[in-house]
Order: C-alpha cells, then sequence, then structure tokens
C-alpha cells in the first residue's frame, strides 16, 4: 500500500487511513480525473422508477423539507416545476457494470464495511439539507457542480417532526465548490450539506458502520437456531409456596443456570458476521438462468472462460468460510484461495484445473442467480 493514489489526492492508502479515515474530512480535487459520471439525470430517473429499486424524492419548499419513496413514475418528477427537489437512488452498482467498476477503486477499504453506491441528481437549488451520517461516504462529483458545506460540531440536534434528519443548528465550518471528478471524504457523524450550484449529479461510495446494538440483536437472532442447551425443568423436591402465583427463588436459580449454559465461540462470531455482511437488502432479488446450462456445460464454460458475481452479489471470507448472500459455506484448503480470489476481484479468470467441490459450489451458485459463466 505505498503507491500514491490520484484516487486519494496523491496520498498512500496507508497515509491515508491513518491521517483521514474515520477521523476527519479530506478533499481531494480531481480524484477521478475526467469523470463525468455513468449515466444522465433521466437514466437515474428511470432506475429510479424500476420496480424494487431503493429511491427517494426530496422536495423542498419555504426551508421545508418533503420526502417519498419509490415506487415512483415518470411523472411524479414532470410534475415539479419549479419546486427545488433532488432523487437519490441506491444500490447503482446492483444494476449498473461501470457502476461496480467504480467501485473497485474502493477496494483498499474491506468489502465488509462495503454498503453500496447511492447516485442523486437534483437540478440547481436541491439537496437533503444538512444532517449527519453514521457512513463513511466518499462523495464524487459526477455531472455539474454542488457545494459541500461541513461542520465537524458536536450539537448534532435534529429539528423535532421533520421527514428527513435535518440538523437544527448548522454552523458551516468549511466549504468548496466541487466539480466533476471531485471528491470529498467525509468520516460518521461529520455534519454536511450539499446543494446544487446547476444541473448535479452526486457519487455516494457509502460504507457502513453498525452500531453494536444492532450486532448484538442480529448476533442473537443468528443464536437461537443454533443453540443446543440439553435437559429440562425438573422439580422433584418441589416444596409448597404460600403464594402459588408467585415465582419462586428456586425456579429461577434453576433458569439462570441453564440459560448460562448457553455458549459460543469465535467461530460462531465469524459466521454470524459473515451471513449478516453478506445477507442482501430485503428488496434484493436474485434472477435464476430461464434455460440453465447442464453441470457438466457449465464446467466447461467456467473452465474457458471464467465466472463473475451476479451485480447484486455479497462474497465475503473468513479462514476455511466462505460468505455468499447471507449462507455459509466451508471448503478446503485450497478450494478456499481460489473462492477467496472470486470474493476480492468478484469474477474469476479461465478456470482450468477447478476441483470438484468448487465446481460444484459454484454450479449451485449459477443456478441460484449469484453468479454467471463469462
Ligand atoms: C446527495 O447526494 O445529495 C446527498 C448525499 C449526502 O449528503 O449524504
Ligand atoms: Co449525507
Amino acid at each position: 500500500m505505498k503507491n500514491r493514489l490520484s484516487l486519494l489526492g496523491g496520498l498512500t492508502v496507508n497515509q491515508f487511513l491513518q491521517e483521514y479515515w474515520q477521523k476527519k474530512p479530506l478533499l481531494i480535487r480531481q480524484a477521478v480525473p475526467a469523470f463525468n459520471g455513468l449515466l444522465n439525470p433521466q437514466q437515474l430517473i428511470s432506475l429510479a422508477c424500476t420496480d424494487d429499486v431503493q429511491a427517494r424524492l426530496v422536495t423542498q419548499s419555504r426551508g421545508k423539507f418533503a420526502l417519498q419513496h419509490a415506487p415512483f413514475e415518470a411523472g411524479d418528477f414532470d410534475a415539479l416545476g419549479k419546486t427545488k427537489w433532488t432523487v437519490l437512488v441506491q444500490g447503482v452498482n446492483h444494476y449498473l457494470p461501470e457502476a461496480a467498476a467504480l467501485l473497485k477503486r474502493f477496494a483498499f477499504i474491506p468489502h465488509a464495511r462495503l454498503d453500496d453506491l447511492m447516485v442523486s441528481y437534483a437540478p440547481k437549488g436541491g439537496g437533503v439539507g444538512p444532517h449527519f451520517d453514521s457512513y463513511d461516504v466518499f462523495l464524487l462529483q459526477g455531472h455539474g457542480h454542488r457545494r459541500w458545506q461541513i461542520s465537524q460540531q458536536k450539537d448534532q440536534t435534529l429539528v423535532a417532526d421533520a421527514p428527513l434528519r435535518i440538523l437544527k443548528d448548522f454552523r458551516v465550518e468549511q466549504e468548496w465548490v466541487l466539480a466533476p471528478g471531485d471528491m470529498l471524504y467525509l468520516p460518521p457523524h461529520c455534519a454536511h450539506n450539499g446543494i446544487a450550484e446547476d444541473d448535479c449529479m452526486t457519487y455516494s461510495i457509502g460504507f457502513r458502520t453498525p452500531a453494536y446494538q444492532e450486532l448484538a440483536e442480529q448476533f442473537l437472532v443468528y443464536l437461537q437456531d443454533r443453540i443446543a442447551v440439553s435437559g429440562m425443568y425438573a422439580d422433584p423436591d418441589l416444596e409448597t409456596q404460600k403464594h402459588p402465583s408467585e415465582i419462586s427463588a428456586a425456579m429461577l436459580r434453576q433458569t439462570e443456570q441453564a440459560i448460562n449454559r448457553v455458549r459460543w465461540d469465535q467461530e460462531d462470531i465469524a459466521n454470524f458476521l459473515g451471513c449478516y455482511l453478506s445477507e442482501p437488502k430485503p428488496h434484493i432479488f436474485f434472477d435464476a438462468p430461464d434455460r440453465p446450462l447442464s453441470q457438466a456445460k457449465f464446467r466447461q464454460a467456467i473452465q474457458k472462460r471464467g465466472v463473475r458475481l451476479d451485480l447484486k452479489s455479497q462474497m465475503l471470507c473468513h479462514t476455511g468460510w466462505i460468505f455468499m448472500n447471507g449462507e455459509a459455506h466451508r471448503v478446503g484448503k485450497r478450494d478456499y484461495s481460489v473462492l477467496r480470489a472470486l470474493a476480492d476481484e468478484r469474477e474469476l479468470p479461465a478456470l482450468e484445473d477447478c476441483a470438484d467441490a468448487v465446481s460444484e459450489l459454484l454450479y449451485q451458485w449459477y443456478q441460484d442467480g449469484y453468479i454467471v459463466p463469462n
């Protein structure tokens, strides 16, 4: 990680991680030279009107914000007239190969932290108001210009009863106008406000930071299907009690001892984390191939041309475990390094000597629509 990256304004990845990541904002002029975006406003609006795509429309009138969620119809946008507005589409990398390619430039941050690529479009004056996110985000400017105002203020009080999270008292500390190819990195909880200076598209590469509460709750959900506690409640020495409605101290003690026998180890936690972080969001559906190749034909295809992940697939791994879209698979050492390469690069070149176990797993994923032969 010693190479200086123009994406990081000439910093090495290590310098960026040590000085800025999760610590302070960084403005990078011409992070992606000649970048003018991957889709035009009309294409983004069409995506916002597509089934199962997560999109929001934020409008502003006399300083008040309003929020609508997808599904949208093209007419919803025609009717906006002179209102200040912005449309924001999540998960654009699930629909556009060029967007997935853009995310690859950010692979110096582990995939387990990546959320998605959100793209916004706003005509002049549009924006979502001053707010903060619990994400690390790289805000890459596409077409047009956006004024970014930021503040590292401690006061994070929000406007009460607003449909969006708007900061009540936003005090601008720094501001810049970003042109196509410029990028602003913001750590979580850094207050920001982006205002379109003209017809403006912004690409937000977001990295999630799950709350401990969420991790703990979800771990308990994961554990409920896996715990094994033997034995049954027994009270051969039951004693009479004055109030039959009272739970006795003896009953409580016995239950406490049983619950204290619930155990988990690091492998359970790794397994939970891999499944949880690779789990697709609830609106994501995979398309199984209409007329799937036979297993033998599939094997020939991947031996000749290799295989790639479907744009919606999320794949992670940890010491012998492969996590594909929320499912865990234990694999042998050699197979692990092949599948880890697929997880790293989202594709594999021709797999000339593909082991049977790998080929079977890949075939299963192909039938589920998780991967496609090249
Ligand atoms: C936008 O693209 O308009 C908003 C991005 C953000 O503030 O998080
Ligand atoms: Co934000």
